[in-house]
């Protein structure tokens, strides 16, 4: 028999508890040994877990109990996580999490800490998809050429609703917030933060890349309006927050922003909730991974296989390397990422305005490859949507400053990012 501790029974401690129980006989039989839960933490005893397991309010009863083998870390945070886990690790128990924060700043030194005790992490990343399995054993043989993904439930939920409903961004967050999809602080969510631990996560498995959020570039779907969805649907294309992973000559780029993207690709085909993830290898080619991204039954079920493979003896090394790749793949900085993009902006309706705009983005060597005018009746602005052809990052936002510096340019210029 093997125990286990659960640092915290939310949303997904309980479902883990609870599938422990309801899957017994075949985790059991997947397992080899019988898995229970000896303790769960939570802070507040008194509410109500809907479990049906030994409860305690100090973490420490877990850390301190040595007929516990497995230590699963399910409480969010970053700090409080990351000393208990150490804690755990020191006096040798594995650990399994589906902290994403935690990972994204400290993965590299609990790996250094974790030596060869296992340290397991699938839920982390897309909840229920097994896209760390994926990279860390079946995809082993290839050098990985990119990684696309959408990886945050709330926004796609939101941005589906925006685009097939028409619904408005406040009031879809405040049921993707009650449905229980969204983070308990949903700029998390929105602004692409929580996507972007994902993507850091899977960037150490493809490239070994020690980089944390404040290193790349994260940009939120707050500034997407209507006219931009609309804008996209009569090119062809949908507007999905991305995290994106990709080698290119110079390094390898690493990218969460909203992306337009053809709206016949499998990724934009991925509505609501739902999560995917395309990895391309230079052998295997395209590999695609779909399902559900939050959600305590989701999540629980990769707490579990990890459990089962801790019992099992399967472990591989933490981020999937036993050997360093010393420095083999750098971090592309932000400015020198290359790809097309889509401009919106409030202009006179005047002769002469247009050509303004042409020159200033000629300055930069901007090519445009299509443009529309909206104008409303009796307004003296109108909407100018532009996508351009493939620029660096770093003249892009030159162009879109030295843009909002002209007289007949009204307000921000909201730009977005397009893949091809
Ligand atoms: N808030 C996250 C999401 C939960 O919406 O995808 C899973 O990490």
């Amino acid at each position: 028999m093997v125990k286990i501790g659960i640092l915290g029974v939310g949303t997904v401690g309980a479902s883990v508890a609870n599938i422990l129980s309801s899957n017994a006989d075949i985790i059991e039989a997947r397992a080899g040994k019988k898995i229970v839960v000896e303790l769960g933490v939570v802070r507040d005893l008194n509410r109500d877990r809907g479990v049906n397991i030994k409860l305690s309010s100090n973490p420490m009863d877990i850390i301190n109990d040595e007929t516990i083998d497995i230590v699963v870390e399910l409480m969010g945070g970053v700090d409080e996580p990351f000393k208990l886990v150490k804690e755990a690790l020191r006096r040798g128990k594995a650990v399994v999490t589906a902290n994403k924060a935690l990972l994204a700043y400290h993965r590299y030194e609990l790996q250094e800490l974790a030596g060869d005790i296992p340290f397991m992490y699938e839920a982390s990343t897309a909840g229920g998809i097994p896209i760390i399995g994926a990279l860390k054993n079946g995809l082993t043989a290839n050098h990985i050429e990119s990684i696309q993904g959408i990886m945050n439930g709330t926004t796609n939920y939101m941005l589906t609703k925006m685009i097939k409903e028409g619904a408005n961004y406040d009031e879809v967050l405040k049921e993707a917030q009650r449905l229980g999809y969204a983070e308990a602080d949903p700029t998390f969510d929105v602004g692409g933060f929580d996507a972007s631990h994902k993507l850091l996560i899977l960037a150490s498995l493809a490239y070994g890349i020690d980089a944390k959020p404040e290193d790349i570039l994260i940009e939120g779907i707050e500034n997407i309006t209507q006219v931009d969805v609309e804008f996209a649907k009569s090119f062809g294309y949908e507007i999905k927050l991305l995290g994106i992973a990709k080698k290119v000559d110079e390094g390898v780029e690493l990218r969460v922003h909203p992306t337009m993207i053809d709206s016949n690709s499998m990724l934009a085909k991925v509505d609501g909730v739902m999560n995917a993830v395309s990895v391309v290898g230079d052998k295997v080619g395209e590999t695609m991974y779909y399902g559900a991204g939050a959600g305590g039954d989701a999540t629980a079920s990769a707490v579990i296989a990890d459990i089962i493979d801790i019992v099992r003896g399967n472990t591989t090394p933490m981020l999937g390397y036993k050997r360093g790749l010393e420095g083999k793949f750098e971090l592309l900085p932000e400015e020198d990422i290359i790809t097309n993009y889509y401009l919106r902006m409030e202009v006179d309706d005047k002769s002469g305005v247009l050509a303004k705009i042409t020159t200033k983005l000629g300055e930069f060597d901007i090519s445009i490859e299509s443009m529309l005018q909206k104008s409303h009746r009796n307004a003296s602005h109108v909407k100018l949507l532009f996508t351009t052809h493939k620029c660096t990052e770093a003249k892009i936002q030159e162009a879109m400053l030295e843009l909002r510096r002209l007289d007949c340019v009204h307000g921000n210029i909201t730009m977005i990012r397009i893949e091809k």
